[in-house]
C-alpha cells in the first residue's frame, strides 16, 4: 500500500512502489492529461509538479513522491494557471495538443519562480518539452502574454 497526495486529494493505492508515477496517475487515478511518449525522460510529455517543481513522471517511482504534493494538469489552478490558459487560448497555441499539458505544467512552474522571464529564460525552461507540431514560437509568445496578465492581474 502506498499513500500519495495528488491535486489536493489523498489516495491509498495498492501498487508496486517501483511503479513509475506516470502510470499511477494515468492508470490508477485516470488522470490522462499526463502523457506517455518516450518513457526515458527525453520529451517532457509526462511533466507534472512535485512540490511545485516541474518534474518528469515517467522514470520517477511512486515511492519517491510519498509525502509530496503532486499536481497534474487537471489540478493546475491559481492566477498563473488562469493567465496561461487565457494566453494559450488567445494565441491559439495548440496544434494536435498532445504535448500541451507538459508545456503548460512547465510554463506554470517557470512563471511561479520567474514572473518576468526573458526569451532566453523561456527557451531554457521549456527546452526539454518537445513539440512535434512546432508550436514553440506560439508557446513563447503565450508565456510572455501570460506574464503580462499575471503582473497586471495580481
Ligand atoms: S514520457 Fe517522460 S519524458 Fe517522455
Ligand atoms: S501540439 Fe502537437 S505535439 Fe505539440
Amino acid at each position: 500500500m502506498l499513500t500519495i497526495r495528488v491535486n489536493g486529494a489523498i489516495h491509498r493505492l495498492d501498487v508496486d512502489p517501483d511503479t513509475p508515477l506516470l502510470w499511477v496517475l494515468r492508470e490508477q487515478l485516470e488522470l490522462t492529461g499526463v502523457k506517455y511518449s518516450c518513457g526515458i525522460e527525453e520529451c517532457g510529455a509526462c511533466t507534472v509538479h512535485v512540490d511545485g517543481k516541474a518534474t518528469l513522471s515517467c522514470n520517477l517511482s511512486a515511492s519517491e513522491v510519498v509525502g509530496k504534493e503532486i499536481t497534474t494538469i487537471e489540478g493546475l489552478k491559481g492566477p498563473v494557471a488562469d493567465a496561461l490558459r487565457e494566453a494559450w487560448m488567445e494565441g491559439d497555441v495548440p496544434q494536435c495538443g498532445f504535448c500541451q499539458p507538459g508545456q503548460l505544467m512547465t510554463a506554470a512552474a517557470l512563471l511561479r519562480t520567474n514572473p518576468n522571464p526573458s526569451d532566453a529564460d523561456i527557451d531554457t525552461a521549456m527546452s526539454y518539452v518537445l513539440c512535434r507540431c512546432g508550436t514553440y514560437q506560439g508557446i513563447r509568445n503565450a508565456i510572455h502574454q501570460a506574464a503580462r496578465r499575471y503582473k497586471h492581474g495580481k
